[in-house]
């Protein structure tokens, strides 16, 4: 059973300068809502029982929306207005399942994963990206099913095009299960157009198991001073460790980048 989610928001947010000098970029609003609202929805409407965000202590503002509780029991006190009653109210429901834990030096996803390992249960985790956005359809929901089908690690994905084989990680596939679903072979972080394997690239949404712990550890840091998540997998899938690659259903969103966060709101703002 998947019943725990992981969210790294460590991330400097360099990508999304200026807006992110002094705002965590997760908190940025995405048509009138903090983009991690999604990112939240889509892990409890999947069946995510408790959520452990990855903050450092630059990023406390996102523990303080959470945790507003006096300034909003005031406000409430004094006007009864329904709005921000169920705003509050929306707000403990989340608060009820997240936990906090903390990497204060930007050391990479696969070092963000890492620290929350005296907190997981079970053999396998969901690990999302908020970066990445998937709307229309819940991608979570739909690795959960596939996870429980082949009882194996899943990473949602997606083909992009090759001249930005750079910007994701990038899969090789080994075998084809369906229209859909594909075993993995190998992955690499960021290669360069020579080095990629393909144009499949991982996008943000992991089922993760719990020994991955084990090879972070083994892991040194490699692009840009960082311990990749897809260097783990690697090792992972080099110990016989069954990856699938799901392509998923819904639309892809891109918050990491200016570009991207401006047309995610356009793009929600019509649904
Ligand atoms: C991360 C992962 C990368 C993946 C991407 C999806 O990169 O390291 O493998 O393809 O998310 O958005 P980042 O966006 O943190 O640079």
């Amino acid at each position: 059973m998947i019943k725990q989610a992981i969210i790294p928001l460590a991330g400097l947010g360099t990508r999304l300068l200026p807006l992110t000098s002094i705002f965590a970029k997760e908190l940025l609003p995405i048509n009138g809502r903090p983009g991690i609202e999604y990112i939240l929805d889509e892990c409890i409407n999947a069946g995510i029982e408790e959520i452990i965000f990855i903050i450092s202590s630059k990023k406390l503002m996102i523990k303080k929306y959470f945790y507003s509780d006096q300034f909003y029991k005031k406000i409430i006190k004094k006007k009864k207005d329904k709005r921000i009653i169920d705003e509050y109210k929306k707000i403990l429901k989340y608060k009820k399942k997240i936990k906090f834990v903390y990497q204060n030096i930007p050391k990479g996803t696969g070092d963000a994963v890492l620290r929350t390992q005296k907190y997981i249960k079970n053999k396998y985790f969901l690990m999302l990206l908020p970066d990445d956005l998937i709307i229309k359809k819940n991608c979570s929901k739909a690795m959960i099913r596939i996870h429980q089908k082949y009882k194996s690690s899943v990473m949602a994905s997606m083909t992009v095009k090759k001249n930005t084989v750079s910007r994701w990680g990038i899969y090789k596939i080994k075998k084809k299960l369906n229209k859909k679903n594909f075993y993995i072979e190998g992955v690499i972080e960021k290669p360069s157009i020579k080095q990629a394997p393909s144009n499949k690239a991982v996008i943000g949404r992991y089922i993760l198991p719990k020994k991955i712990f084990s090879k972070i550890k083994s892991l040194k840091p490699m692009k840009g001073n960082e311990i990749h998540i897809t260097d783990a997998i690697q090792l992972l899938i080099d110990n016989n460790e069954k990856f699938i690659a799901h392509n998923f259903e819904g639309k892809y969103l891109d918050c990491g980048t200016m570009d991207g966060y401006i047309n995610s709101s356009k793009v929600i703002g019509k649904l």
